[in-house]
């Protein structure tokens, strides 16, 4: 009974499925770990993270890196120039920590308001990481200047010794470095960022409030099979690389469990296509672009959407210290599947969206 008398779709749905949810009203999220890049690449891919979130920790990896506050403060300002009209977002910035980072800087940070995190790359771990920390004893004064003004230490938890398989990385990082670190220095606030691991969701509920952890939308989604099986398929190539199906399974039940201590950061990180599908491609997911919805699909499929605002919205402002937003975000379950574009087209080259290989009904409302 197609035509006038129709009931309109959301209701129709409802008929259908009574009890299920069609729509969802969440506050407006924030992103805990984003990539922005910078120059072209930063304008092409700032709105695609500006439409949905209010805020994000926006990552320091650039070439050469954000070191110091005058650095942040300058990015930020590139970052701002490069905003939509009218869009409504705040770039959280972090400075990347090396072993030359002078202690005496996390005073100021913390104070301007504009820092509120640190970045804890091991050097070699991922994607623009060799000004990174080699050895964690060389910036004992700088983290035990940042636990005096409580600005977090957020730590891509990976080790980079060659010996050490790719898959283990992160788990070995646990037991190496983070928990001889949550020893010395318990007052310290951790991001273990991007966490891919049973062992990593067990390592952060079992701690103290001091640490929480980020987790990806893409995570939640891919193994990794999806990676290696049936053709090597780079655009799911990132770091710390997907594990196995348990581990995803534990990611899912983390980030649904309503524990406040894991929140969103997507790691959204766009790489040009060139750089992605080559003999050596770069690691990362860009899934600025459809994560609302892939987190909503995947939310629902646990039986858990009353709890995706927590995730998205609450447990990150709480861990950091910061109000909740107060504007809102609807989500809409249609028939209709989206349809993204495959591909943000920047100055640099194309950078493909993330393809969950699946449909995906739930659309944010505009
Ligand atoms: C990130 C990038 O491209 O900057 N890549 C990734 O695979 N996640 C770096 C990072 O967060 O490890
Ligand atoms: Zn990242």
């Amino acid at each position: 009974m197609a035509g006038q008398g129709a009931p309109p779709l959301a209701m129709a749905l409802q008929l259908r499925y009574p009890g299920v949810m069609t729509t969802l009203t969440i506050r407006r999220p924030d992103d805990w770990h984003l990539h922005l890049r910078d120059g072209a690449v930063l304008r092409a891919v700032l709105p695609e993270t500006s439409r949905h979130f209010a805020r994000a920790i926006v990552m320091p990896n650039l070439v050469p890196p954000v070191v110091t506050l005058d650095d942040a403060m300058a990015y930020r300002e590139r970052i701002l120039a490069a905003l939509p009209a009218g869009a409504d977002f705040q770039p959280l910035m972090t400075l990347y920590l090396t072993e030359t980072t002078d202690p005496a800087e996390m005073a100021r940070a913390a104070a301007s308001g504009v820092v509120k995190a640190v970045k804890l790359y091991p050097a070699g771990a991922t994607t623009n990481s060799t000004s990174g920390v080699r050895d964690l004893d060389r910036v004992m004064p700088v983290l035990e200047a940042m636990a005096r003004v409580g600005l977090p230490l957020c730590i891509h938890g990976e080790v980079t010794d060659p010996a050490v398989d790719i898959f283990d990385r992160e788990a070995v990082f646990l037991d190496s470095v983070l928990a001889p670190l949550r020893r010395r220095l318990p007052d310290l606030r951790v991001v273990l960022e991007h966490v891919t691991t049973a062992d990593g969701v067990a390592f952060v509920r079992e701690a103290g409030p001091g640490l929480a952890a980020t987790i990806t939308t893409h995570h939640l989604i891919l193994n990794r099979n999806h990676i290696l099986a049936g053709g090597i398929r780079p655009h799911y190539y990132c770091l710390p690389v997907a594990k196995r199906e348990s581990h995803r399974l534990a990611l899912r039940q983390a980030a649904t469990s309503g524990d406040r201590k894991f929140f969103l950061g997507t790691d959204s990180a766009p790489h040009v296509d060139a750089l992605k599908e080559q003999a050596c491609g770069c690691a990362g997911c860009f899934t600025a672009t459809n994560t609302l919805s892939l987190l909503a699909h995947v939310f629902e499929e646990e039986g858990a959407l009353d709890r995706l605002e927590g995730f998205t919205s609450r447990h990150g402002p709480a861990f950091y210290g910061l109000a909740a937003n107060t504007a809102t975000l609807r989500l809409e379950k249609r028939a209709e599947p989206c349809h993204w574009p495959a591909k943000i087209m920047t100055d640099a080259g194309p950078v493909t969206v993330f393809n969950p290989g699946f449909p995906v009904h739930w659309h944010v409302a505009t």
